[in-house]
């Protein structure tokens, strides 16, 4: 489970945060995305990536993060804007139970491509066995 501490620097004024490639976290960010509109019960993820490198914060609310890298598998719950999740490669990940005002926001190593997911979990264990 890698997780980083967000910079941040908090006045009178509010809250700034934030990441910098190659000093917070060791990939360059190309893509930048967010999830939000949650609806209740809603899963997302169901998938692992080959190439992609991300890091996961949650800016408003909570989700909880089930990871497997085939191996051995974990969970996080995210719920603090002050701690980031860093996915590696090659891990299946699930995202659940996400609260009514969760604020996802995700910073990407890599374009979107769809060749680089792993959309079915067999093929994924298979790839994750034989690397
Ligand atoms: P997906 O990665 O499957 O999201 P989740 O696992 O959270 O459901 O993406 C959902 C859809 O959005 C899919 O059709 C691909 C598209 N998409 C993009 O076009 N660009 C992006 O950067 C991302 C993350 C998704």
């Amino acid at each position: 489970m890698e997780l980083i501490k967000i910079s941040t620097i908090t006045d009178s004024r509010g809250r700034l945060s934030f990441v910098e490639s190659t000093k917070d976290i060791d990939f360059d960010i190309k893509r930048v995305y967010w999830l939000d509109q949650t609806t209740p019960g809603s899963d997302r993820g169901a998938h692992a990536h080959k190439k992609l490198h991300q890091l996961l914060i949650a800016l408003s609310g909570s989700v909880t993060v089930d990871l497997d890298n085939g191996k051995e598998q974990s969970q996080i719950v995210l719920d603090t804007p002050g701690t980031g999740l860093i996915i590696r490669p090659m891990y299946w990940r699930d995202l659940k139970n996400f609260s009514d005002n969760a604020i996802v926001l995700v910073l990407a190593s890599e374009l979107y491509s769809e060749q680089d997911y792993y959309r079915n979990y067999e093929d994924f264990l298979h790839a994750s066995r034989i690397s």
